[in-house]
């Protein structure tokens, strides 16, 4: 008896679990008690650089050699992308293999169609490594919490936008500043669109979603919202009235119990356990009506700790080939996925942060104040800065604003009067405030 895995992809993840195949392979093979064998790793070019290069004679262009093969029973996708990873992994959940896979927007958009074809050919999709790198939170869903009503979920799900976030706060730098640390570090992409503008972790969001409530949305289905608005400015008034900002994934059930899956930059108040989450860690907090609040955190990404995540489901697999008895659990640990969507935006309530950039003179706060009255948004606290130019009436000076709960529907409609004031000089930053989770 052995188990044999054929990797796709041999780029940073890739590489790692190529690395932990052969370093780890006799410690490994001595927990499962035996052998665990990388049989082949599947490349689109022998030119492509490689974090680590593996032992000759592994590497093949022709993925053929590992899709179909009855010699390879786990096939590990860590290519990346949409298309062929799609393809692949259909052909091999058809051909009767095991996946494992690292892909959160593959599996965001067309989970469905994999999961049913994993269940069609009664084999396992695994994908541990797909949300929060080296964090083990999909079997903390699946089984460790799979008794409980998920109150909330919360997460830092993205690690380069923590990172540039810690930056920001911690320096006072710019975005694009901190940014550009972000990219001299490895973090980000030399594109880092996808991280910033939040998607990478809506992709997360979206199978953790399904994990706590049975329904994977779809991208479009969820507010997204990402970090590239904010600056140095808003970052300090949040710290003067003892916030931090973060970028938050949300996934919650409202007093109606109607689903509301969010992402983007928020105010959490200082002592919320995932205000010190800081760098390029992510983290994952779970309020279960039984367990209470549990945190999860640890490298997001990375070479190492995501092959952590991804061996851990090549162990599964190994272990349920060789018991017979394999979808223990199902892949979202629900038997089927309702087709439940979020509630739109507009019906969601949160307390907001607002940085409004007014004329110094009478009657500007009044004005303001008779908008927001007029759509029941009751305001929390008021502070008005000095003029830049002392004395100089009509300068524009920055007034921030903390309202109480109110509507994003009735916020919108304010905001959009408030801009029309002539005293009222640039567009209004906003910041949702989420003080009651
Ligand atoms: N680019 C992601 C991050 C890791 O910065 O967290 C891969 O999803």
């Amino acid at each position: 008896m052995q188990t044999t895995v054929g990797l796709l992809g041999c780029g940073n993840v890739g590489s790692g679990v190529a690395r932990m195949l052969v370093e780890d392979g006799d410690f490994i093979s001595r927990k499962l008690g035996w052998p665990l064998r990388l049989a082949k790793i599947g490349i689109g070019d022998f030119s492509d650089p490689r974090p680590w290069e593996p032992p000759s004679g592994l590497l093949t262009t022709n993925a053929g050699e590992i899709i179909g093969n009855p010699d390879i029973r786990v096939v590990v996708e860590v290519m990346g992308g949409l298309e062929p990873a799609r393809t692949f992994i259909l052909k091999a959940l058809n051909s009767g293999q095991h996946v494992v896979t690292a892909n959160k927007a593959l599996l965001a958009r067309h989970g469905r169609e994999i999961f049913e074809a994993a269940a069609a050919n009664k084999v396992e999709v695994l994908f541990e490594a797909a949300v929060a790198g080296g964090i083990p939170i999909i079997r903390t869903m699946k089984e460790g919490l799979s008794a409980n009503r998920i109150r909330h979920l919360l997460g830092i799900l993205n690690g380069t936008t923590n990172y540039i976030l810690t930056r920001m706060s911690r320096e006072a730098l710019g975005f694009q500043e901190a940014l550009a640390e972000a990219q001299k570090a490895g973090y980000a992409e030399a594109d880092p669109t996808f991280d910033i503008e939040g998607y990478d972790a809506a992709h997360k969001l979206i199978l953790l979603t399904a994990l706590a409530y049975g329904s994977l949305p779809a991208l479009e289905d969820i507010h997204v919202e990402g970090i590239s608005r904010l600056t140095p400015e808003d970052i300090s008034f949040a710290a003067e009235l003892g916030y931090v900002i973060k970028l938050l994934a949300l996934a919650s059930r409202d007093e109606q119990d109607r689903l509301e899956v969010r992402l983007h930059p928020a105010m959490l108040p200082r002592d919320n356990l995932l205000s010190n989450i800081n760098g390029a860690l992510n983290a994952v907090l779970v309020s279960g009506h039984a367990v209470g609040d549990i945190l999860q955190t640890g490298a997001g990404a990375g070479m190492m700790p995501t092959a952590s995540s991804v061996l851990a489901d090549i162990i599964e697999l190994a272990r349920a080939d060789h018991s017979g008895v394999s979808q223990r659990v199902p892949p979202l640990g629900w038997p089927s996925l309702s087709a439940e969507k979020p509630k739109p935006m507009a019906e969601v309530r949160t307390a907001y942060y607002l940085r409004l950039t007014v004329a110094d003179r009478p009657g500007v706060l009044a004005a303001i104040a008779g908008i927001f009255a007029g759509h029941s948004i009751s305001l929390a606290q008021v502070i008005q800065k000095q003029a830049a130019q002392s004395g100089a009436e009509s300068a524009a000076t920055p007034l921030v604003i903390l309202t109480h709960t109110a509507l994003e529907r009735d916020m919108t409609q304010a905001l959009a009067e408030i801009g029309q004031l002539d005293s009222v000089l640039a567009p209004t930053r906003v910041i949702r405030v989420e003080d009651k989770l």
